[in-house]
Protein backbone atom coordinates (compact mmCIF):
# COMPACT_ATOMS: atom_id res chain seq x y z
CA UNK A 1 0.00 0.00 0.00
CA UNK A 2 1.33 3.33 -0.90
CA UNK A 3 2.84 5.36 2.12
CA UNK A 4 2.88 1.58 4.34
CA UNK A 5 5.95 2.02 6.10
CA UNK A 6 6.60 -1.76 6.81
CA UNK A 7 7.03 -2.38 3.06
CA UNK A 8 8.63 0.86 1.79
CA UNK A 9 10.52 3.78 2.30
CA UNK A 10 8.91 6.93 1.97
CA UNK A 11 10.34 8.67 -0.21
CA UNK A 12 11.37 5.83 -2.43
CA UNK A 13 13.07 6.57 -5.76
CA UNK A 14 14.12 3.38 -7.47
CA UNK A 15 14.39 4.76 -11.23
CA UNK A 16 15.36 7.75 -12.60
CA UNK A 17 13.03 10.64 -12.54
CA UNK A 18 11.12 10.90 -15.05
CA UNK A 19 11.44 7.22 -15.48
CA UNK A 20 10.70 5.61 -18.97
CA UNK A 21 6.59 5.51 -17.97
CA UNK A 22 6.44 9.25 -17.34
CA UNK A 23 8.29 10.08 -20.21
CA UNK A 24 5.89 8.78 -22.41
CA UNK A 25 2.82 10.26 -20.68
CA UNK A 26 4.75 13.41 -20.56
CA UNK A 27 5.55 13.19 -23.97
CA UNK A 28 2.12 12.51 -25.27
CA UNK A 29 0.73 15.25 -23.04
CA UNK A 30 3.33 18.16 -24.52
CA UNK A 31 1.99 16.80 -28.17
CA UNK A 32 -2.44 16.92 -27.08
CA UNK A 33 -2.71 19.33 -24.04
CA UNK A 34 -2.52 22.68 -23.92
CA UNK A 35 0.44 24.55 -22.60
CA UNK A 36 -0.26 25.49 -18.95
CA UNK A 37 1.77 25.93 -16.08
CA UNK A 38 3.38 22.32 -15.73
CA UNK A 39 6.86 22.63 -13.46
CA UNK A 40 7.89 19.15 -12.85
CA UNK A 41 7.99 16.00 -14.98
CA UNK A 42 5.58 14.09 -12.51
CA UNK A 43 3.16 11.39 -13.71
CA UNK A 44 0.85 9.93 -11.38
CA UNK A 45 0.10 6.78 -10.57
CA UNK A 46 -1.81 6.92 -7.59
CA UNK A 47 -1.90 8.90 -4.43
CA UNK A 48 -2.73 8.36 -0.35
CA UNK A 49 -2.25 10.81 1.87
CA UNK A 50 0.62 12.81 1.74
CA UNK A 51 2.30 10.37 -0.86
CA UNK A 52 2.31 9.80 -4.52
CA UNK A 53 3.31 7.26 -6.41
CA UNK A 54 4.22 7.73 -10.22
CA UNK A 55 3.95 5.58 -12.90
CA UNK A 56 7.15 4.61 -12.49
CA UNK A 57 6.66 2.90 -9.26
CA UNK A 58 8.65 6.15 -7.40
CA UNK A 59 7.35 7.54 -4.39
CA UNK A 60 7.12 11.21 -3.63
CA UNK A 61 6.58 12.96 -0.62
CA UNK A 62 3.60 15.62 -0.97
CA UNK A 63 4.26 19.44 -0.33
CA UNK A 64 1.91 21.19 -2.61
CA UNK A 65 -1.67 19.32 -1.85
CA UNK A 66 -2.25 20.30 -5.56
CA UNK A 67 -2.15 23.98 -4.89
CA UNK A 68 -3.86 23.77 -1.67
CA UNK A 69 -6.74 21.53 -2.78
CA UNK A 70 -6.23 17.80 -1.12
CA UNK A 71 -5.80 19.51 2.58
CA UNK A 72 -6.92 16.49 3.90
CA UNK A 73 -4.72 14.41 2.16
CA UNK A 74 -5.32 12.46 -0.91
CA UNK A 75 -8.34 10.08 -1.13
CA UNK A 76 -9.34 10.61 2.70
CA UNK A 77 -11.96 7.78 3.78
CA UNK A 78 -14.60 10.18 4.49
CA UNK A 79 -14.53 11.87 1.46
CA UNK A 80 -14.48 9.13 -0.60
CA UNK A 81 -17.50 7.39 1.25
CA UNK A 82 -19.64 10.53 0.81
CA UNK A 83 -18.66 10.78 -2.92
CA UNK A 84 -19.76 6.47 -3.55
CA UNK A 85 -22.89 7.31 -1.29
CA UNK A 86 -23.70 10.53 -3.42
CA UNK A 87 -23.35 8.73 -6.83
CA UNK A 88 -25.57 6.17 -6.26
CA UNK A 89 -28.45 8.51 -5.36
CA UNK A 90 -27.85 10.61 -8.31
CA UNK A 91 -24.64 12.93 -9.58
CA UNK A 92 -26.15 16.01 -11.44
CA UNK A 93 -29.77 17.54 -11.38
CA UNK A 94 -29.24 21.70 -12.26
CA UNK A 95 -28.14 23.14 -8.99
CA UNK A 96 -29.49 26.44 -9.86
CA UNK A 97 -33.06 25.63 -11.57
CA UNK A 98 -34.09 22.90 -8.83
CA UNK A 99 -33.49 22.16 -5.14
CA UNK A 100 -31.79 19.01 -3.49
CA UNK A 101 -30.61 18.57 0.15
CA UNK A 102 -27.01 18.11 -0.07
CA UNK A 103 -26.51 21.84 -1.82
CA UNK A 104 -28.86 23.50 0.81
CA UNK A 105 -26.88 21.89 3.50
CA UNK A 106 -23.63 22.89 2.14
CA UNK A 107 -25.43 26.68 1.55
CA UNK A 108 -26.28 27.00 4.79
CA UNK A 109 -22.55 25.47 6.12
CA UNK A 110 -21.14 28.14 4.81
CA UNK A 111 -22.69 30.97 5.62
CA UNK A 112 -21.62 29.71 9.12
CA UNK A 113 -17.96 29.16 9.40
CA UNK A 114 -17.92 32.55 7.20
CA UNK A 115 -16.66 35.48 9.58
CA UNK A 116 -19.78 37.91 10.20
CA UNK A 117 -23.16 36.83 12.44
CA UNK A 118 -25.46 38.46 9.78
CA UNK A 119 -27.95 36.40 7.02
CA UNK A 120 -25.70 35.14 4.23
CA UNK A 121 -26.11 34.44 0.67
CA UNK A 122 -23.85 30.95 -1.12
CA UNK A 123 -23.30 31.64 -5.18
CA UNK A 124 -21.65 28.15 -6.26
CA UNK A 125 -19.24 27.75 -9.09
CA UNK A 126 -16.55 25.36 -10.29
CA UNK A 127 -13.54 27.00 -9.64
CA UNK A 128 -12.07 29.71 -8.28
CA UNK A 129 -12.09 32.01 -10.68
CA UNK A 130 -15.66 31.40 -11.88
CA UNK A 131 -16.26 32.40 -7.84
CA UNK A 132 -14.47 35.67 -8.47
CA UNK A 133 -16.49 36.54 -11.64
CA UNK A 134 -19.77 35.80 -9.00
CA UNK A 135 -18.13 38.45 -6.53
CA UNK A 136 -17.21 40.94 -9.51
CA UNK A 137 -21.14 40.40 -10.85
CA UNK A 138 -22.78 40.68 -6.84
CA UNK A 139 -20.82 44.07 -6.05
CA UNK A 140 -21.47 45.50 -9.56
CA UNK A 141 -25.07 44.25 -9.48
CA UNK A 142 -25.49 45.73 -5.83
CA UNK A 143 -24.22 48.78 -6.22
CA UNK A 144 -24.67 49.50 -9.55
CA UNK A 145 -21.24 50.86 -9.51
CA UNK A 146 -18.63 48.98 -12.07
CA UNK A 147 -15.23 50.03 -11.00
CA UNK A 148 -13.17 47.69 -9.31
CA UNK A 149 -9.63 48.43 -6.91
CA UNK A 150 -6.91 45.40 -7.14
CA UNK A 151 -3.30 44.50 -5.90
CA UNK A 152 -0.10 43.89 -7.87
CA UNK A 153 0.82 40.73 -6.84
CA UNK A 154 -3.00 39.56 -6.58
CA UNK A 155 -3.70 36.44 -8.51
CA UNK A 156 -7.41 35.54 -9.04
CA UNK A 157 -8.02 33.54 -11.89
CA UNK A 158 -7.60 33.10 -15.65
CA UNK A 159 -11.21 34.10 -16.81
CA UNK A 160 -11.64 37.98 -18.49
CA UNK A 161 -13.05 39.41 -15.35
CA UNK A 162 -10.94 37.59 -12.47
CA UNK A 163 -8.02 38.29 -15.09
CA UNK A 164 -8.30 41.96 -15.10
CA UNK A 165 -7.02 41.90 -11.53
CA UNK A 166 -4.48 39.83 -12.04
CA UNK A 167 -0.70 41.42 -11.26
CA UNK A 168 1.38 38.50 -10.15
CA UNK A 169 3.54 37.98 -13.66
CA UNK A 170 3.01 39.60 -17.27
CA UNK A 171 2.59 36.80 -18.94
CA UNK A 172 -0.78 36.40 -17.13
CA UNK A 173 -1.85 39.86 -19.07
CA UNK A 174 -0.01 40.02 -22.12
CA UNK A 175 -2.32 39.50 -25.35
CA UNK A 176 -5.43 39.28 -23.82
CA UNK A 177 -6.09 43.30 -23.61
CA UNK A 178 -9.10 44.33 -23.66
CA UNK A 179 -10.08 42.52 -20.14
CA UNK A 180 -13.20 43.54 -17.90
CA UNK A 181 -12.41 47.50 -17.64
CA UNK A 182 -12.35 49.96 -14.51
CA UNK A 183 -9.54 47.99 -12.55
CA UNK A 184 -6.88 50.04 -10.45
CA UNK A 185 -4.41 48.17 -9.37
CA UNK A 186 -1.96 49.35 -6.70
CA UNK A 187 1.08 47.81 -5.10
CA UNK A 188 0.33 45.93 -2.15
CA UNK A 189 1.52 45.89 1.58
CA UNK A 190 4.52 43.62 0.26
CA UNK A 191 7.01 45.12 3.37
CA UNK A 192 10.31 43.00 2.00
CA UNK A 193 9.99 44.77 -1.33
CA UNK A 194 7.93 48.17 -0.53
CA UNK A 195 6.61 49.29 -3.78
CA UNK A 196 7.51 52.77 -2.35
CA UNK A 197 10.94 52.24 0.09
CA UNK A 198 8.80 52.49 3.02
CA UNK A 199 9.22 50.65 6.31
CA UNK A 200 6.81 49.31 8.30
CA UNK A 201 5.44 50.49 10.52
CA UNK A 202 6.59 53.84 9.78
CA UNK A 203 4.91 54.15 7.00
CA UNK A 204 1.81 54.15 8.46
CA UNK A 205 0.14 52.26 5.74
CA UNK A 206 0.59 54.36 2.68
CA UNK A 207 -0.21 51.27 0.76
CA UNK A 208 -3.77 51.41 1.59
CA UNK A 209 -4.58 55.57 2.59
CA UNK A 210 -2.86 56.13 -0.74
CA UNK A 211 -6.26 54.88 -1.89
CA UNK A 212 -7.97 57.37 -0.29
CA UNK A 213 -5.35 60.51 -0.43
CA UNK A 214 -4.27 60.05 -3.97
CA UNK A 215 -6.55 57.64 -6.17
CA UNK A 216 -9.78 59.02 -4.46
CA UNK A 217 -9.04 62.82 -5.28
CA UNK A 218 -7.39 62.48 -8.56
CA UNK A 219 -7.95 59.75 -10.73
CA UNK A 220 -11.38 57.72 -9.94
CA UNK A 221 -14.25 58.95 -7.72
CA UNK A 222 -15.02 56.67 -5.11
CA UNK A 223 -18.73 56.80 -5.66
CA UNK A 224 -17.93 54.77 -8.76
CA UNK A 225 -15.88 51.96 -6.87
CA UNK A 226 -17.91 48.73 -6.59
CA UNK A 227 -15.37 46.50 -4.51
CA UNK A 228 -11.74 46.36 -3.57
CA UNK A 229 -10.64 42.63 -4.32
CA UNK A 230 -7.78 40.99 -2.14
CA UNK A 231 -6.33 38.09 -0.76
CA UNK A 232 -5.88 38.22 2.70
CA UNK A 233 -2.41 36.78 2.30
CA UNK A 234 -1.19 36.55 -1.67
CA UNK A 235 -0.53 33.43 -2.76
CA UNK A 236 0.43 32.80 -6.20
CA UNK A 237 2.14 36.32 -6.25
CA UNK A 238 4.81 34.83 -3.18
CA UNK A 239 3.07 33.89 0.26
CA UNK A 240 3.33 37.72 1.25
CA UNK A 241 1.43 38.34 4.77
CA UNK A 242 0.70 42.40 4.72
CA UNK A 243 -0.06 44.04 8.24
CA UNK A 244 -3.20 43.56 9.78
CA UNK A 245 -3.59 47.23 9.38
CA UNK A 246 -3.49 46.85 5.70
CA UNK A 247 -6.57 44.99 5.75
CA UNK A 248 -8.49 46.92 8.45
CA UNK A 249 -7.39 50.21 7.00
CA UNK A 250 -8.97 48.45 3.59
CA UNK A 251 -12.28 47.83 5.25
CA UNK A 252 -12.59 51.60 7.27
CA UNK A 253 -12.02 53.28 3.08
CA UNK A 254 -14.63 50.56 1.74
CA UNK A 255 -17.31 50.94 4.47
CA UNK A 256 -16.81 54.95 4.82
CA UNK A 257 -17.48 54.80 0.65
CA UNK A 258 -20.40 52.09 0.38
CA UNK A 259 -17.32 49.56 -1.39
CA UNK A 260 -17.74 46.24 -0.74
CA UNK A 261 -14.52 44.42 0.23
CA UNK A 262 -13.83 41.17 -0.96
CA UNK A 263 -11.85 38.48 0.49
CA UNK A 264 -10.79 36.02 -2.14
CA UNK A 265 -9.95 32.95 0.30
CA UNK A 266 -9.99 30.57 -2.61
CA UNK A 267 -5.72 29.73 -1.43
CA UNK A 268 -5.79 30.62 1.76
CA UNK A 269 -9.46 29.57 2.83
CA UNK A 270 -10.43 26.65 4.61
CA UNK A 271 -8.16 26.23 8.12
CA UNK A 272 -4.94 26.46 5.43
CA UNK A 273 -3.56 29.66 7.72
CA UNK A 274 -4.67 28.19 10.94
CA UNK A 275 -8.20 30.14 11.24
CA UNK A 276 -10.75 28.76 8.98
CA UNK A 277 -10.32 32.23 6.90
CA UNK A 278 -6.86 34.28 6.79
CA UNK A 279 -8.71 37.41 6.98
CA UNK A 280 -9.80 36.67 10.86
CA UNK A 281 -6.14 37.69 11.80
CA UNK A 282 -7.80 41.21 11.23
CA UNK A 283 -10.88 41.00 12.80
CA UNK A 284 -12.28 42.35 9.88
CA UNK A 285 -15.66 41.26 8.26
CA UNK A 286 -15.51 40.98 4.19
CA UNK A 287 -18.50 41.39 2.09
CA UNK A 288 -17.53 38.86 0.16
CA UNK A 289 -15.86 35.95 0.45
CA UNK A 290 -14.96 33.25 -2.66
CA UNK A 291 -13.49 30.07 -1.76
CA UNK A 292 -12.69 26.74 -3.74
CA UNK A 293 -9.56 24.92 -4.41
CA UNK A 294 -9.70 22.86 -1.29
CA UNK A 295 -13.32 23.13 -0.53
CA UNK A 296 -14.41 19.58 -2.19
CA UNK A 297 -10.74 18.02 -1.96
CA UNK A 298 -10.61 17.81 -5.67
CA UNK A 299 -13.53 18.03 -6.55
CA UNK A 300 -14.55 21.08 -8.82
CA UNK A 301 -16.42 23.62 -6.49
CA UNK A 302 -16.42 27.00 -5.72
CA UNK A 303 -18.25 29.31 -3.71
CA UNK A 304 -19.04 33.28 -3.21
CA UNK A 305 -20.29 33.89 0.41
CA UNK A 306 -21.90 37.21 0.77
CA UNK A 307 -24.09 39.30 2.91
CA UNK A 308 -27.48 38.33 1.42
CA UNK A 309 -28.61 42.54 1.52
CA UNK A 310 -26.22 41.98 -1.58
CA UNK A 311 -28.06 39.15 -2.93
CA UNK A 312 -29.59 39.83 -6.95
CA UNK A 313 -33.11 40.89 -6.41
CA UNK A 314 -34.42 39.59 -9.48
CA UNK A 315 -33.85 36.01 -11.13
CA UNK A 316 -31.58 35.48 -14.44
CA UNK A 317 -29.00 38.11 -13.25
CA UNK A 318 -26.45 35.42 -12.76
CA UNK A 319 -26.67 31.52 -12.63
CA UNK A 320 -24.86 28.39 -14.14
CA UNK A 321 -25.19 24.73 -15.19
CA UNK A 322 -23.04 22.68 -13.10
CA UNK A 323 -22.81 24.91 -9.86
CA UNK A 324 -23.54 23.11 -7.06
CA UNK A 325 -23.30 19.50 -8.15
CA UNK A 326 -24.09 17.56 -5.79
CA UNK A 327 -21.10 15.13 -5.54
CA UNK A 328 -19.18 18.02 -5.36
CA UNK A 329 -21.21 19.44 -2.42
CA UNK A 330 -21.30 16.03 -0.24
CA UNK A 331 -17.27 15.51 -1.03
CA UNK A 332 -17.41 19.40 0.61
CA UNK A 333 -19.54 18.40 3.62
CA UNK A 334 -17.10 15.78 4.10
CA UNK A 335 -14.68 17.41 3.94
CA UNK A 336 -15.51 20.20 6.49
CA UNK A 337 -16.44 17.66 8.88
CA UNK A 338 -12.86 16.06 8.32
CA UNK A 339 -11.48 19.20 9.44
CA UNK A 340 -13.65 19.35 12.45
CA UNK A 341 -13.78 16.04 13.56
CA UNK A 342 -10.25 16.14 13.34
CA UNK A 343 -9.11 18.91 14.84
CA UNK A 344 -7.33 19.76 11.98
CA UNK A 345 -7.00 23.27 12.61
CA UNK A 346 -5.17 23.01 15.35
CA UNK A 347 -2.95 20.07 13.34
CA UNK A 348 -2.50 23.33 11.08
CA UNK A 349 -1.04 25.48 13.60
CA UNK A 350 1.42 23.07 15.28
CA UNK A 351 2.94 21.63 11.96
CA UNK A 352 2.65 25.11 10.99
CA UNK A 353 5.10 26.04 13.74
CA UNK A 354 7.53 23.39 12.79
CA UNK A 355 7.52 24.56 9.24
CA UNK A 356 8.57 27.84 10.02
CA UNK A 357 11.05 26.90 12.23
CA UNK A 358 13.03 24.49 10.26
CA UNK A 359 13.13 27.72 7.39
CA UNK A 360 13.85 30.27 9.96
CA UNK A 361 17.19 27.86 10.68
CA UNK A 362 17.92 27.37 7.27
CA UNK A 363 17.45 31.34 6.82
CA UNK A 364 20.14 32.03 9.28
CA UNK A 365 22.61 29.30 7.74
CA UNK A 366 21.97 30.35 3.94
CA UNK A 367 22.35 33.72 3.07
CA UNK A 368 20.07 32.98 -0.33
CA UNK A 369 17.29 32.60 1.61
CA UNK A 370 15.74 36.03 2.35
CA UNK A 371 12.31 35.74 3.51
CA UNK A 372 10.40 33.32 5.67
CA UNK A 373 6.70 34.06 6.12
CA UNK A 374 3.31 32.87 6.32
CA UNK A 375 0.63 31.71 8.53
CA UNK A 376 -0.16 28.07 9.70
CA UNK A 377 0.54 25.28 6.80
CA UNK A 378 0.94 28.32 4.25
CA UNK A 379 4.53 28.73 4.48
CA UNK A 380 7.54 30.12 1.52
CA UNK A 381 10.56 31.19 1.69
CA UNK A 382 11.85 33.88 -0.84
CA UNK A 383 14.97 33.23 -2.67
CA UNK A 384 17.65 36.03 -3.44
CA UNK A 385 20.87 36.77 -5.11
CA UNK A 386 22.39 38.54 -1.80
CA UNK A 387 21.26 40.15 1.30
CA UNK A 388 22.27 43.60 -0.08
CA UNK A 389 20.25 43.88 -3.44
CA UNK A 390 17.72 41.44 -2.44
CA UNK A 391 17.34 40.56 -6.14
CA UNK A 392 15.00 37.50 -6.80
CA UNK A 393 17.40 34.53 -7.37
CA UNK A 394 14.52 32.42 -9.50
CA UNK A 395 17.30 30.01 -10.59
CA UNK A 396 18.17 28.74 -6.98
CA UNK A 397 14.72 28.39 -6.62
CA UNK A 398 14.47 26.11 -9.73
CA UNK A 399 17.75 24.37 -9.04
CA UNK A 400 16.46 23.61 -5.60
CA UNK A 401 12.91 21.93 -6.53
CA UNK A 402 14.22 20.39 -9.15
CA UNK A 403 16.69 18.33 -6.78
CA UNK A 404 14.51 18.14 -3.93
CA UNK A 405 12.30 16.31 -6.63
CA UNK A 406 15.17 14.40 -7.74
CA UNK A 407 15.51 12.76 -4.08
CA UNK A 408 11.15 12.64 -3.56
CA UNK A 409 9.61 15.81 -2.05
CA UNK A 410 7.30 17.52 -4.75
CA UNK A 411 7.79 21.21 -4.19
CA UNK A 412 5.66 24.52 -5.94
CA UNK A 413 6.94 27.68 -6.86
CA UNK A 414 5.33 30.49 -6.10
CA UNK A 415 6.19 34.92 -6.19
CA UNK A 416 9.35 35.87 -8.73
CA UNK A 417 11.52 33.36 -6.44
CA UNK A 418 9.73 31.34 -3.65
CA UNK A 419 8.66 28.09 -3.02
CA UNK A 420 5.82 27.18 -0.92
CA UNK A 421 5.22 24.56 1.66
CA UNK A 422 1.55 23.54 1.97
CA UNK A 423 1.42 19.61 3.04
CA UNK A 424 -1.75 18.52 4.10
CA UNK A 425 -2.90 19.44 7.62
CA UNK A 426 -2.85 15.74 8.71
CA UNK A 427 0.37 14.83 6.94
CA UNK A 428 2.16 12.07 9.36
CA UNK A 429 5.07 14.41 11.80
CA UNK A 430 7.94 12.02 10.25
CA UNK A 431 7.02 12.94 6.52
CA UNK A 432 6.79 15.91 7.27
CA UNK A 433 10.17 16.53 8.78
CA UNK A 434 11.98 13.93 5.91
CA UNK A 435 10.80 16.57 3.64
CA UNK A 436 12.14 19.04 5.09
CA UNK A 437 15.46 17.14 5.34
CA UNK A 438 15.17 16.68 2.14
CA UNK A 439 14.55 20.40 1.71
CA UNK A 440 17.89 21.34 3.34
CA UNK A 441 19.91 18.92 1.42
CA UNK A 442 18.99 20.49 -1.53
CA UNK A 443 19.85 24.22 -0.05
CA UNK A 444 23.24 22.55 1.30
CA UNK A 445 24.27 21.18 -2.19
CA UNK A 446 23.38 24.62 -3.34
CA UNK A 447 25.44 26.46 -1.02
CA UNK A 448 28.32 24.11 -1.72
CA UNK A 449 28.08 24.68 -5.31
CA UNK A 450 28.14 28.28 -4.88
CA UNK A 451 31.00 28.40 -2.18
CA UNK A 452 32.93 26.80 -4.98
CA UNK A 453 31.95 28.86 -7.97
CA UNK A 454 33.27 31.84 -5.59
CA UNK A 455 35.96 30.84 -4.47
CA UNK A 456 36.92 29.15 -8.54
C1 LIG B 1 -6.43 33.44 -4.56
C2 LIG B 1 -6.88 32.76 -5.81
N1 LIG B 1 -8.02 33.14 -6.40
C3 LIG B 1 -8.48 32.55 -7.52
C4 LIG B 1 -7.78 31.54 -8.10
C5 LIG B 1 -8.30 30.88 -9.35
O1 LIG B 1 -8.75 29.61 -9.07
P1 LIG B 1 -9.02 28.56 -10.25
O2 LIG B 1 -7.70 28.17 -10.78
O3 LIG B 1 -9.74 27.45 -9.57
O4 LIG B 1 -9.84 29.25 -11.25
C6 LIG B 1 -6.59 31.08 -7.53
C7 LIG B 1 -5.81 30.00 -8.14
O5 LIG B 1 -4.67 29.75 -7.82
C8 LIG B 1 -6.12 31.71 -6.35
O6 LIG B 1 -4.98 31.35 -5.76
Amino acid sequence: MIGDKKKSQIPEINHKVPGKNSGKIIEMEEKYLATTTKHLPLAIKKGKGSVVEDVDGNKFIDFTTGVCVTNIGIGHPKVLKAIKNQIKDFIYFAGTDFSYEVQANLAKRLTEITPGKFAKKVFFANSGAESVEAAIKISKWSTKRNQFIGFIGGFHGRTMGANAFMGCKVVQRERYFPMMPGVWQLPYAYCFRCAYHEEYPKCDIWCAKIIEEIYFKQLVSAEEIAGILLEPIQGEGGYIVPPDEFIQELKKIATKYGILLIDDEVQTGLGRTGKMFAIEYTDVIPDIITVAKGLASGLPIGAAIYDAKFDFKIKGAHSNTFGGNPVCCASALATLDVIKEEGLIDSVNEKGKYMKKRLEEMKSKYEFIGDVRGRGMFVACEFITDPFTKKPNSELADHITEHSFQKGLILMPCGFSSIRFVPAFNIPMKILEKGFDIFESACAEAANKYAKIKSA
